[in-house]
């Protein structure tokens, strides 16, 4: 069960990343050259926001069964924020990624508000930009990659 969710919840990542990737890039092409906003924007978009939803299911489960989630008993509170490690895994990673997600969602329910594309664009592009920032800056690179 923990080892058929990391590697789900890890291959998922390049989805996400990829799709994340396309549809900021497809926002901001389409915001420059003043584009309509159609059906194939509003689905990238959406393919966008409903993997990350994904994977924050998948991540919150892992978080429980893995076995870095033990340490909170055997390190207590003190110790797993003091280790790099286990602070990135237990906090870091979920909090931050949660914060990405909280991000995405933003972007996508403040571009069903807008009617003109060139906002529908800019809200996609923006806050699907910040919630990728937030991602990168706390995958376990090594771990993921090494
Ligand atoms: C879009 C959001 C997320 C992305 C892109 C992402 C990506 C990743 C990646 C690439 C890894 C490394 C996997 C590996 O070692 O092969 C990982 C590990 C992990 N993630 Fe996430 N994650 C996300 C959200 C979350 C959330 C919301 C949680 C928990 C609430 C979470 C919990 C974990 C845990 C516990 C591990 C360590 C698993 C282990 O090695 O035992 N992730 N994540």
């Amino acid at each position: 069960m923990y080892s058929l969710l990391k590697n789900v919840h890890s291959y998922w990542a390049y989805l996400i990343l990829g799709v994340l990737i396309l549809s900021i890039l497809n926002a901001v092409v389409g915001k420059i050259k003043g584009k309509d906003f159609e059906s194939k924007d509003l689905r990238l978009s959406l393919f966008g926001l409903i993997f990350s939803h994904i994977q924050l299911l998948i991540g919150l489960v892992l978080y429980f069964v893995s076995p870095w989630f033990d340490q909170w008993g055997n390190l207590g509170m003190k110790g797993v924020m003091n280790d790099v490690q286990t602070r990135l895994y237990l906090v870091e990673h979920p909090f931050t990624n949660i914060l990405a997600i909280v991000l995405i969602t933003m972007g996508w329910s403040l571009h069903k508000r807008q009617s003109d594309p060139e906002k529908k664009f800019l809200r996609i592009a923006l806050f699907y930009s910040l919630g990728l920032l937030l991602l990168l800056i706390r995958i376990p690179w090594n771990a993921w990659l090494g």
